[in-house]
Formats: structure tokens, C-alpha cells, sequence
């Protein structure tokens, strides 16, 4: 499902997803689905593409009101959410949350929550906090709870959804050090465990998304004109993640910009430096 807003580029980059809705539907009948970052863009976006298959929401994110919204809308649309109020990067809160989690019967995890910070290290120099803040929510937070909800999840042959980025993927990008070596971390651990944890029932998918038109891109002006998917588009990809129980979803390209990275990547880092060089002297 493409956003009709797509242009051209957007509509060949982003394909549709054939996403079968019957099958998301018997899949999740009954069950019970946590979804980080549930508050807004993708995550908000994926609770109301589950609202009318039969499944229970656990909804976790920080902003109280706004995530009540969602589970109103939810309710709404005919299906059930329960809301979880906590900060990912604060070890005290994630404990408290698992607290409360471990007491439902959890058969899908989506890792969701995450924070992205495009900042200079130039400008970081005093920031360390950037980096501490960017690892708490985008590593050790899901790390700690996917930790703690393995055993439920072998119990009930369950699966986990990491909402990663191509990014991690592909050659590393000046002024994303914070973000990007936080979701390389998550998602690096998350591939190691994968054969574990499948080999013990749990099935696991990576879902490795492009740009994604959410409040995440809005500071960046250089990507208002880049096209990108809709958090629609993104939540179907996730959706197709249950459906399909594939280990990876990425788009059609990611394999030629792997490439592309393997190969120019030096070339890239050059080309980086000298622009970066040419802006600070103008
Ligand atoms: N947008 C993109 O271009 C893009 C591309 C590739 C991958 N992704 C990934 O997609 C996921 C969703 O991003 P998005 O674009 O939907 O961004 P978004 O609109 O900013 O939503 C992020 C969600 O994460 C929650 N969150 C942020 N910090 C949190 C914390 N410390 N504790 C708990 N929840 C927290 C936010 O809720 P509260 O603020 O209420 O806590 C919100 O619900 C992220 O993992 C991101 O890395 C995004």
C-alpha cells in the first residue's frame, strides 16, 4: 500500500506491500502485541493497522496523553490497547515496566521506540549525554526488555520485530555518530541473538526501513525534498513482518547500496571530508 501522495521516484522506490489481511488476522486473533514507540509516527501507525485483527496492544512511550489518544483510537476502531507509560533510555523505568509487562501473556514484541539526533561532533563536544541518551533508548532499553521477555516468548513459540534503519547497513554518514552507531548496536546484537532464539522457537524479523516521513525527519530541512516512505507504508512493512515471519524486510535497492557502500565507500568518506571542508572555510 503506497501512499497516494508518492511522485514518481517515491512509487518506484517504495513499491506497494502486498499485505494479506486475512492472514494478519487469523495470526493475531487472541494474541498479544507490545508495541514500542506507539505514541506517534510508525509505531502509532502500526497499532491502527492491528486494531481490527483480534489482538491485544501493549502500548509503550512517554508521552502520557498522546499515547491514550492512540489507545482511544484503537478502541475506536474496534480493538483493544492498554497503555505503558515509560522512558526507554532510564534503566529505573524499564524496570518498572517489565514489572507490569511480565504480568500479561506477550506473543509479539515490536521494538519500535527510538530517537534520532543529527548533530556535529564538533557541536558534541560537551554533549556526551547525546550518546548516553541515544544508547538508552535505542540499545540497552529494548535490550533489557527483550532480555526479560525471552523466556514468555520461547513459551509461547512468539516473534520479535526490530524496526531498524538501511543505515546500519550502509557507509556511515557525518553528523549521525550518535544515532546510527545506537541502532547499528541494537541491531547487530538483536542478528547475533536471532539464531539462538529461533532455534528455540522464537522467530525474529529485522525490518530495515528507509526515510520515513514521520516528526523524526521533520528538523532535518536537507530531507524535506528526499523522498521517503509514509509511516503508513512502513507500518504495512511491519504488518508483513507477522504475516510472513521473514528474517529480514528491506526494501528492493538495499542490496546495490550495500554494495555501492562496500565499494566506494573510501571514495564516499573522501568526497564527505572535502565537502565538509569546502562548507567551513566558506
Ligand atoms: N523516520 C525515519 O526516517 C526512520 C527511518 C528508519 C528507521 N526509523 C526507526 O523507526 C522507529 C520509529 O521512528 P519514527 O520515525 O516513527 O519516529 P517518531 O515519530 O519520532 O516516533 C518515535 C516513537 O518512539 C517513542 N520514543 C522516543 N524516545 C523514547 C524513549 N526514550 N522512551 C520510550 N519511547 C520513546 C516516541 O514516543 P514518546 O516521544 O511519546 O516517548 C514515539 O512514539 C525508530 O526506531 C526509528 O529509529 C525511522
Amino acid at each position: 500500500m503506497p501512499s497516494s501522495k508518492y511522485t514518481f521516484i517515491e512509487h518506484l522506490l517504495f513499491p506497494s506491500t502486498s499485505l494479506n489481511e486475512r492472514k494478519l488476522s487469523e495470526k493475531l486473533k487472541g494474541k498479544t502485541v507490545l508495541i514500542t514507540g506507539a505514541s506517534y509516527g510508525i509505531g502509532e501507525q502500526v497499532a491502527y493497522r492491528l486494531a481490527q485483527t483480534g489482538a491485544r496492544l501493549l502500548l509503550v512511550a512517554r508521552t502520557e496523553e498522546k499515547l491514550k489518544e492512540v489507545r482511544d483510537e484503537v478502541a475506536r476502531r474496534g480493538g483493544e490497547a492498554h497503555v505503558f507509560i515509560a522512558d526507554l533510555a532510564k534503566e529505573e523505568q524499564v524496570k518498572a515496566l517489565l514489572v507490569q509487562l511480565l504480568q500479561w501473556d506477550i506473543d509479539i514484541v515490536i521494538s519500535n521506540a527510538g530517537k534520532s539526533i543529527r548533530r556535529s561532533v564538533y557541536e558534541s563536544l560537551d554533549r556526551f549525554h547525546d550518546l548516553t541518551r541515544s544508547m538508552g533508548v535505542n540499545y540497552f532499553g529494548p535490550a533489557r526488555l527483550v532480555l526479560a521477555l525471552i523466556p514468555m516468548l520461547e513459551k509461547n513459540k512468539g516473534h520479535i520485530i526490530n524496526v531498524s534503519a538501511v543505515n546500519v547497513l550502509l557507509a556511515p554518514a557525518p553528523y549521525w555518530a550518535a544515532y546510527q552507531s545506537s541502532k547499528t548496536a541494537f541491531d547487530q546484537w538483536f542478528r547475533c541473538a536471532a539464531p539462538e532464539l529461533r532455534a528455540a522457537g522464537i522467530c525474529t524479523t529485522s525490518v530495515y526501513l528507509p526515510l520515513v516521513k514521520t516528526r523524526m525527519i521533520a528538523p532535518t530541512a536537507a530531507y524535506n525534498n528526499m523522498p521517503a516512505m509514509s509511516a503508513e507504508h512502513a507500518a504495512a512493512q511491519i504488518c508483513m513482518a507477522i504475516t510472513t515471519r521473514k528474517r529480514k524486510i528491506a526494501p528492493w535497492w538495499l542490496p546495490v547500496a550495500e554494495l555501492a557502500s562496500v565499494l566506494f565507500g573510501g571514495l564516499w568518506q573522501r568526497i564527505a571530508s572535502s565537502y565538509l571542508k569546502k562548507k567551513k572555510t566558506v
